[in-house]
């Protein structure tokens, strides 16, 4: 089947699982026959044919997919286009790599795919049925992270505690994220993020990448924290994750979206971050995501050109988000505790640095980041700046569940 009339296929199941939504809501998700047939498949258009698969031990499945038949390239806009940068920004070749990140497990012993192939997280029917579920429940992705709307509206209550840079003009962010997971039910989601966007405002194109605890989405694992990456356009895209929509090239065979994160930081006690950056191709406009310091795979161009965001951000954000329905309780953000707790209790973004127009990363002026909180009674953010390491550029944010906004 030609890649467009898959992407199309997949916008209609799309529209289709609408359908499905009722019995979700009733926490069931049991479709009918034709249902499941449809479902099955919308899987068999996002589960690319694998040259090897492993399978973990929370249950989850990772396929070695060849590079240039995975999912992205169903997008109709990314037909023609080579997989290198043609940029690589001298972080990525100098040696200057801390060693505390690189004890993260992001994948158990033993999965390892040939050259030549890319790792992809494999979608399931249950996936799909509670990505839908959310989205019948009003969340469709992370909140933009400049509107000021209401903390409630008709779906869901949402907030936000970050710092935010803007409007300037830059070509990357990075930031390293304490991994922490907070407490939510079912449908609730709580996620940390660093995040760029530009364009016009009823073109606003936007990526987040970070870590989220969302048991909907990764219904199989008692490990729920997992890493995503979300883009979005206002008004065009409708927004999806990682996994489930094409657009992101995968390059690497190491790092797959949607794996689980671990170790995570204890409460007055060791403390564990992931370096997340997005940059930007100064020559071809790609946006690039590199995971502790490996290219895990980039946004191309192409995608943005309706929405102007192929060269240069304008606005990029650090901190956390919850998402919560309307009849449950706020949960957690971040560690759960204060931001005023500091290092070791309140979850931190550090080494918040922007890329310049000529690739360098500096850390932005003091004055240039400006807190921002939707409801300061029951999430903050604490921006810390100091003239010298390790505090130079940071972020305490977070709070406790339970909050009436
Ligand atoms: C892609 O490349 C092929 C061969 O180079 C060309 O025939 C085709 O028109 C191109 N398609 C697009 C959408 O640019
Ligand atoms: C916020 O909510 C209040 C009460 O529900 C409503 O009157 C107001 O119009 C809302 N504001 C926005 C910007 O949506
Ligand atoms: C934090 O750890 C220290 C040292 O182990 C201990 O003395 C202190 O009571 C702990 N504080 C809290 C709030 O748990």
């Amino acid at each position: 089947m030609a890649p467009l009339q898959n992407f199309v296929l997949l916008v209609l199941l799309t529209i289709t699982l609408g359908l499905v939504t009722e019995a979700a809501q009733k926490h069931q998700a049991i479709p009918s026959e034709k249902e499941k047939n449809e479902l099955e498949r919308q899987l068999k258009a996002i589960n690319k044919p694998a040259i090897k698969s492993f399978k973990t031990e929370q249950g989850d499945i990772f396929d070695c997919i060849e590079i240039h038949k995975q999912l992205a390239f169903d997008h109709p806009l990314l037909k023609n286009h080579s997989m290198k940068p043609t940029t690589v920004p001298e972080w990525i070749t100098s040696n200057n790599i801390p060693g505390k990140v690189d004890s993260l497990l992001l994948l158990p012993d033993g999965i390892n795919c040939p050259d030549g192939t890319v790792i992809v997280k494999r979608t399931t029917m249950q996936d799909l049925l509670h990505a839908q579920r959310l989205k019948s429940m009003g969340f469709n992705g992370p909140r933009h992270f400049l509107t000021e709307k209401n903390n409630t509206d008709g779906t869901g209550q949402y907030y936000v505690a970050t710092v935010n840079y803007g409007p300037k003009s830059f070509t990357g962010v990075k930031g390293h994220l304490n991994l922490w997971e907070p407490q939510v039910s079912q449908d609730q989601i709580s996620l940390a993020f660093i995040a760029v966007a530009g364009g016009p405002k009823e073109r606003f194109a936007s990526i987040f990448v970070g870590w989220m605890v969302n048991p909907s989405l990764y219904h199989f694992s008692q490990d729920h924290v997992r890493l995503y990456t979300y883009w979005n356009i206002e008004g065009s895209n409708p927004g999806c994750y990682d996994i489930t929509c094409p657009g992101f090239v995968q390059v690497s065979k190491n790092i797959p979206l949607g794996s689980f994160l671990q170790p995570l930081s204890v409460y007055n006690g060791s403390q564990y971050d992931i370096d997340l950056t997005l940059y930007q191709d100064r020559v071809k406009g790609d946006w690039w995501f590199a995971y502790n310091h490996e290219n895990v795979g980039y946004w191309p161009a192409s995608l943005f050109k309706a929405a102007r965001f192929e060269n240069r951000a304008n606005y990029a954000s650090w901190g956390g988000q919850v998402y919560s329905p309307l009849i449950e309780k706020t949960p957690e953000m971040g560690s759960g505790h204060w931001p005023s707790e500091g290092l070791g209790k309140a979850a931190y973004v550090n080494d918040i640095r922007i890329i310049d127009g000529m690739g360098n990363f500096l850390y932005p002026e003091p004055y240039s980041l400006k807190e921002h909180e939707t409801s300061a009674k029951c999430y903050r953010a604490m921006y810390v700046h100091e003239n010298r390491d390790p505090w130079v550029r940071a972020l305490y944010y977070g709070g406790p569940a339970g909050c009436i906004g």
